[in-house]
């Protein structure tokens, strides 16, 4: 047990889907109140009860975490890299915004230098966000990608990520050709796939932005390197879809564009979905495909209200990784992104309850589309995980996953936070899971980055918070 190491704290994780289970949500969840987490190389070896296990390991170096809930590292499962320095553009919906705020900046990322400072600023705002996993755009130059995976890297950081192809609907810089977009991806796919942490997405932007050809040689990719991921846009913006439409008529909706290709199946990612009909929702669960529920960002561009409740019909639940999308979402911030989740719920509700239209009532979706704390932050880790297929990986405390882990603090975040958790706690510290899980929705309604005290990868620190007041003791 030389090279082992030891957390002590309060923890908070999750073992099942809670919304296989509602109204008994807690089911899916654990909590350990006085909890060891043992750690060899990264990797978990134990978890349980501190009063179990601090015998077997009384010589194990241990770090206690006081006064802090730890929960697996958030997983962002759909981000853009060169859209860091342009978060919170103002005054356009999706596609007026690529073109004045996007992809003038994504093309500096093509300049070595300019995309290394940037990968310094994207993965230090990761981990204050307490987010450890993404699933990434990069641009449509290459160096972008080298960049980012070798930033990945040196950070020890479970990524996927791949050169993003683009080769029409952008001024020339931005594009890429189809025989290039082949050529430099199986090149990096090479590189970087299953180096160390790195994991490759072969990246088609979106639809409208891909000739034929283009998606064409993103499904003999896959089909060359079937271990790939593969992540793109779906049906974000009734512009877009409409533009989709037209650019392949031969297709009967937006998902066909990918079906067509080869493209929908098992560790295919499409960012937003909000369009996305019925239908297409089945054909999603049928293939084992994830949507990437971007509710910040959905917001911001107006982009419109994801059908949550209707995603997880459980006649065709599809998988679902929550998603950042910064730029186009203004905050890196999972915590911030939840609590935006929340309220498109909420708001998809107004209809569902029949309260505007009786003939519109759906309870049961109705319920479907609340974000309690289980549910929440479920998708924020396990349910991410098993949506991006990592879940064997990561994403819960479970012996033989990766050790990536956020300490957050209950009463960081608004001024008015702490007075607010102290209803919950008259102990200071959460006693059972349902409060522990009402601190948890304090957290996601009135935080945000000032909640996060620490994040840890592969069972080192890599972030803690400058303010933070953690006692520490072995
Ligand atoms: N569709 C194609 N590119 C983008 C992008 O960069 N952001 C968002 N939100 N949607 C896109
Ligand atoms: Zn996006």
């Amino acid at each position: 047990m030389n090279s082992y190491t030891a957390i002590r704290g309060c923890f908070f994780d999750f073992i099942d889907d809670p919304w296989k289970q509602l109204g008994n949500d807690q089911a899916a969840a654990r909590f350990e109140r006085d909890g060891l987490l043992v750690i060899e190389e990264g990797i978990i070896r134990d978890f349980g009860p501190y009063a179990d296990l601090a015998e077997k390991y009384s010589g194990v170096p241990l770090t206690h975490i006081r006064d802090r809930m730890i929960l697996p590292g958030f997983i962002d499962g759909h981000i853009h890299f060169p859209q860091t320095r342009v978060l919170g553009a103002h005054g356009a919906q999706l596609l007026d915004w690529l073109q004045t705020s996007i992809f003038p900046e994504e093309e500096k990322y093509a300049n070595r230098d300019y995309a290394e400072e940037a990968a310094e600023h994207f993965f230090h705002a990761l981990l204050a966000g307490g987010t450890t996993t993404c699933q990434a755009f990069t641009t449509s130059s290459p160096v972008s990608t080298e960049v980012f995976f070798e930033a990945a890297a040196r950070r020890q950081m479970r990524v996927i990520a791949g050169l993003t192809g683009i080769d029409k609907f952008a001024p020339p810089d931005t594009l890429i050709s189809a025989d290039d977009f082949y050529r430099e991806s199986k090149r990096l796919i090479e590189q970087y796939h299953r180096c160390g942490r790195n994991l490759y997405a072969i990246t088609p932007r979106f639809a409208v932005g891909c000739t034929d050809a283009m998606l064409s040689y993103a499904g003999q990719l896959k089909r060359e390197h079937e271990d790939c991921w593969i992540n793109t846009h779906i049906s974000e913006n009734p512009t877009e879809v409409r533009a989709a439409r037209t650019e392949f008529p031969e297709c009967s909706d937006y998902t066909a564009v990918h079906e067509k290709h080869g493209l929908l199946g098992a560790k295919f990612t499409a960012g937003h979905g909000i369009w996305l009909s019925n239908d297409e929702f089945r054909r999603f669960s049928q293939a084992g495909a994830a949507l990437a529920f971007c509710p910040m960002s959905n917001l911001f561009l107006g982009s419109g209200l994801f059908r949550l409740g209707r995603a997880l019909d459980p006649e065709h639940p599809v998988r679902l990784a929550l998603g950042s999308d910064m730029g186009a979402g203004n905050a890196f911030s999972l915590i911030r992104v939840l609590d935006e989740a929340y309220k498109v719920g909420l708001c998809n509700n107004t209809m569902l309850d029949g309260s505007v239209n009786p003939l519109q009532q759906d309870l049961a979706e109705a319920e479907r589309n609340k974000l309690n704390p289980f549910r929440a932050f479920y998708l924020a880790t396990l349910g991410g995980a098993r949506a991006l297929y990592l879940d064997d990986l990561l994403g819960n405390f479970q012996l033989g996953k990766e050790a990536d882990f956020v300490a957050l603090d209950w009463t960081a975040g608004q001024q008015a936070i702490s007075w607010r958790q102290s209803l919950t706690t008259k102990s200071g510290s959460p006693a059972t899971i349902d409060e522990a899980a009402e601190l948890l929705f304090g957290i996601m309604a009135l935080g945000d980055d000032r909640s996060v005290a620490e994040t840890w990868i592969a069972g080192q620190c890599a972030y803690r918070k400058e303010t933070t007041s953690t006692s520490r003791d072995a």
